[in-house]
């Protein structure tokens, strides 16, 4: 097959977290968020895991940046920890912990990486769970719009793109319905008040990000979507599948896109869905300048009466390639842009995460050959290209992750790096994966047949 091309001006990028790379977390000021105390609570992370050191970010940024130049990457998703800059939340300002972020975007801008900070990316201030509860209270939602506003006062005269949260979906439903992320509750009324109160707060957010920049800003907020997909064409399954493709994506695409809940999950969730106040689905759907999509793979869903609220739960198709974590199946993330651009038409789309965690090692003469992420990388570039050609406005690609890092509840176990990270050492080497992506930036496009093997020696 011949060459696949991309844009001339395509956005070609890597995403990381505050939480999964910085590290420092007790250094120059930073209070604890949710995500210190989960895990340092026994039994809450794999084999104890803590994102104490994480990949050392805070100390190693400027090598980090180094490593980006070299790969050629264009722009570089990161998060901001609240609680670094906050350490209570709200209140009292740590300027040690400002000045880091600011030593960031430098460095990304001198190596001309254009900077596409997400404002919160799960790691809430300990001291709101404490003291109100968490995104269950409104009022957080205040507080949020107020470090937005730090935020773009200090590194708006650089910053021009903003994405204010990464995955309500995850972030309520996780750590406040199952419980296997921070801040580690089961509570159903909870969980859809934190859903409600993250799309009001991104609403603030985007209107303080548009009035405090010193330039025009360009806005977004970043949702994972996952393609639903019924295990059997029975009715029962076909209607689980619509249920859970409420509850996963359209809850959180509508309100922002449309201005409205879905009326089939406002009745599914009868008393648990939250009192619609005057005013907030116009503020949850004040205007965006792009929409960022999280896509990693599809969900196939059956019926199943057992699963509260839902009565739908996900099962593992047989016979497919599989990661360490999920199905690889790169048809879902044009299935993905489609359906966002179809349903929703959001002025335009990044794909701000996408990636592939593999059992990946050093071999004996130093390298990282890690042919599994160069095949989903090439397989979904491949995806992202169809849509481009059906017209679609994708601006740009971020891989996940630049370096391997703390995957959250599964700690230092997945490793979703282009840059192996030696935890015991810091030591970083550039992957085959990262070096393959390289080329493709270089030739801003991609030979789908290649299989990736032997570009390096
Ligand atoms: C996403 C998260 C990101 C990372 C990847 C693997 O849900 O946004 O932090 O953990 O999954």
């Amino acid at each position: 097959m011949a060459m696949i091309r991309f844009p001339d001006d395509f956005v070609w990028g890597a995403a990381s977290s505050a939480y999964q790379i910085e590290g420092a977390c007790e250094e120059d000021g930073r209070g604890p968020s949710i995500w210190d105390t989960f895990c340092h609570t026994p039994g809450r992370v794999y084999q104890g895991h803590v994102g104490d050191k994480a990949a050392d970010h805070y100390h190693r940024y400027a090598g980090d940046v180094g490593i980006m130049a070299e790969l050629g990457l264009n722009a570089y998703r990161f998060s901001i920890a609240w609680s670094r800059v906050l350490p209570a939340g709200k209140g009292k300002i740590n300027t040690k912990g400002l000045d880091f972020y600011d030593r960031l975007v430098d460095a990304l801008m001198e190596q001309g990486i254009t900077p596409f900070p997400t404002l919160h990316h799960w790691d809430l201030p300990q001291a709101l769970q404490d003291e109100g509860g968490g995104w269950a209270n409104r009022e957080t939602a205040y507080h949020f719009a107020e470090f937005a506003r730090l935020m773009v006062e200090r590194l708006g005269d650089r910053v021009t793109r903003w994405i204010t949260h990464n995955e309500p979906f995850v972030l309520s439903v996780l750590g406040h319905f199952m419980g296997e992320h921070a801040p580690g509750i089961t509570d159903p009324l909870v969980t859809f008040q934190v859903g409600y109160h993250l799309l009001l707060s991104h609403g603030l957010a985007v209107d303080v990000l548009r009035t405090c920049s010193r330039q025009p800003p360009k806005v977004g907020i970043t949702l994972d979507y996952s393609p639903m997909h019924p295990a059997t064409e029975t009715d029962e399954d076909t209607q689980a599948a619509r249920r859970l493709d409420g509850i996963r994506n359209r809850m959180f695409f509508e309100p922002i896109l449309l201005g409205e809940y879905p009326e089939d999950v406002r009745e599914m969730l009868g008393p648990l869905m939250p009192e619609i106040k005057d005013g907030d689905l116009r503020q949850m759907s004040a205007s965006i300048d792009f929409i960022g999509v999280n896509y990693y793979t599809r969900t196939v869903v059956r019926h199943d009466p057992g699963f509260p609220i839902i009565a739908a739960s996900p099962v593992e198709q047989e016979g497919n390639e599989y990661s360490m974590m999920w199905e690889i199946y790169p048809e879902g993330l044009y299935e993905t842009i489609t359906r966002v651009w179809h349903d929703y038409r959001p002025p335009l789309i990044y794909i701000t995460e996408n990636g592939i965690p593999v059992p990946d090692d050093v071999d004996h003469d130093g390298q990282v050959r890690d042919y599994r992420r160069i095949r989903y990388l090439r397989d979904h570039l491949f995806q992202v290209h169809r849509a481009l050609e059906m017209g679609i406005p994708v601006k740009g690609y971020f891989h996940w992750s630049l370096t391997d890092n703390f995957e959250w509840a599964f700690g230092y176990r997945m490793r979703f790096g282009l840059v192996f990270v030696d935890f015991d050492t810091q030591e970083r080497t550039i992957k085959e994966s990262g070096r393959w992506f390289a080329r493709v930036i270089e030739n801003n496009g991609l030979d789908p047949a290649s299989s990736g093997m032997h570009l390096t020696g």
